[in-house]
This record gives structure tokens, sequence and C-alpha cells, in this order.
């Protein structure tokens, strides 16, 4: 797509949106213009009934290598009060469709919060998790000390964002932060893959599957079985539920209809 100048879009067979991250001389740094491109693209999935499941990726060296520290070096705290960022991480956690990360090597500062802000994480045997931030003075601002303490609990969330703690493939994996490891070269067709299975799921239960986990992030245990039980109800509203069950009993595929 011409109009992207910092990121790489196409879909993908099996209704995938993919979004590659395309900035390699500064191993994917997220300056402005990049994140705001990913917002666009990620935002266009959302909203395209061709695309089903969202995969977002890097490069074999780096997924992304944090915020642009050229770019971020000279701002005061009125700029960054007055920037678009927030708004910008805010429209990403408001997708509606699945965002799975396919991650190979570096994934630091904003980069890795990116990542946090996925669904669902592929980690190749490569990939270098952490947040840096403390080494510049500065503490990670898109999420990173909030969703880490929710995946990976105090001790270790306290270690990654004090002390630069890097965790490896296999350290994410035990720690909960992705949910598998594969060959370096196999991470996009695994994500691709995983992306493709979700796409062919029933839509209406798709998107409310992902909306009721999420809230498991953000609330009490209570409100969050009250949103999973409407849910659940408002499922039974839906063709694709009956049609779901009667395949089921008719021992065939369902034909989902995405209403
Ligand atoms: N911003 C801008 N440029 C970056 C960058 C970043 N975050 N990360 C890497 N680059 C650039 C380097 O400056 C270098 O450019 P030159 O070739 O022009 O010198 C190029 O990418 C390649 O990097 P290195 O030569 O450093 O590669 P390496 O393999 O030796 O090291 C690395 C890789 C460990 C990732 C190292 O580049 C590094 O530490 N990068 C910075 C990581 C970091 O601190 N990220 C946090 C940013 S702050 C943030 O993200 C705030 C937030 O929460 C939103």
């Amino acid at each position: 797509n011409p109009a992207f100048e910092h990121i790489v879009v196409e879909v993908r067979p099996g209704h995938v949106g993919l979004v590659r991250l395309n900035r390699p001389k500064v191993l994917n740094a997220l300056n402005a213009a990049t994140l705001a491109e990913i917002v666009t693209a990620v935002r266009a999935f959302d909203a395209d009934s061709n695309v089903g499941a969202i995969v977002i990726t890097g490069s074999e060296r780096a997924f992304a290598a944090g915020a642009d520290i050229a770019e971020m070096s000279g701002k005061s705290a009125a700029d960054l009060l007055a920037d678009v960022r927030l708004a910008q991480w805010e429209a990403l956690r408001k997708t509606s469709k699945p965002l799975i990360a396919a991650v190979a090597g570096f994934a630091l500062g904003g980069g890795h919060e990116l990542v946090m802000v996925c669904d669902i994480v592929i980690a190749a045997e490569n990939a270098v998790f952490g947040q840096p931030e403390i080494n510049l003075g500065i503490i990670p601002g898109a999420g990173g000390t909030q969703r880490l303490a929710r995946a990976l609990g105090k001790s270790l969330a306290m270690e990654i964002v004090l002390n630069d703690r890097r965790l490896s493939a296999d350290e994410a994996l035990r720690a909960g932060l992705v949910s598998r490891v594969v060959p370096t070269e196999r991470v996009l067709d695994e994500a691709l893959s995983v992306a493709r299975q979700i796409a062919a799921r029933a839509p209406v239960a798709v998107r409310l599957a992902k909306q009721s986990v999420l809230k498991a992030f953000d609330t009490t245990l209570e409100v969050g079985l009250e949103l999973e039980r409407h849910n659940f109800y408002l499922l039974f509203s839906t063709e694709d539920q009956k049609e779901g069950m009667r395949a089921f009993l008719e021992k065939r595929p369902p034909n989902w209809k995405g209403r």
C-alpha cells in the first residue's frame, strides 16, 4: 500500500490482515509516524469484513526496539501531554478483532508494549523481551508497568522495569507472556496459521470472547463474570449459535454467517 512509508500492509489468504514494521535501519523503532501508520492499518482491518484476525510482525532481527529515542530525546513534558500517542495506544487497545504478534529479535520498550497490546503472542527462539527505559532515565509509558504486573506478577515485573532484566523466548513462555515458541524462520507462518484458524471461526463469538477475556485484566471478578454471562446470553441471539449447534447435532461442519 503506497499510503504507508514505515510499514507493509497486506491481506493474506484466510482473511488475515498483516502489518509488518519496516524501518530496518533503526530496528523498527516506533517514531510517531510509524505508530500512526500501525494504528491506521489496524483500524482499517478492524473495519474490514474480509479480515477476521490481524497479525503484527517485524523482521527477524527486531520486532521493534522501542520508541524512537532520537525523536523523543528533545521532548518536554508539555510536548508529551499534547501528543496523540496516548490516544493511538488506546485505539490499538480497543481493536475488536484478535491481534496476534509474531515476534522475532528485539521487542523492547514501546516495542514490548506493542507486543503486550496484542491478544496472542507467538515468539521466535531468538526473541528478547524487555523494558530498558530505566537506562534512559525514564519508565515505560505505553502500558508496560501495568500490563507486565498483571501478566507476570510483581517480582518479575519489578526486575524487568527497575533493572532492565530481559527475557528470552523460553523465559517469556514460562512467564506466560507468550503462548508458543517456534524456530525463528517459522514465526510468521505460525502466527498466520493461528490467525487463519481464528478467522475461520464464528466472528461474533470471537469478538465477544476477546472482549470477555480482556475484561479479566481491568475489573473485579464479579464485574468480569457479569460481562461474560451477558456476552454468553447475547450469543444466543445470533444465527451462528443456532447454526453451530445444529451442525454439531447433524455431524457436519458449521457454515458461519457472522450474525
Ligand atoms: N530508537 C532509535 N534508534 C534506535 C532504537 C530506538 N529505540 N533502537 C535501535 N536504534 C538504532 C541504533 O541507534 C542504530 O542506529 P545506527 O546504525 O544509526 O547507529 C541501529 O538502530 C541499530 O542498533 P544498534 O547498533 O544499537 O544494534 P545492536 O544490535 O548493537 O543493539 C539494541 C540492539 C540492544 C536493541 C540496541 O539498539 C538498543 O538498546 N536500543 C534501544 C532500546 C531501548 O532503549 N528502547 C526503549 C526506548 S524508550 C520507549 O520505548 C518508551 C516507551 O515506553 C514508549
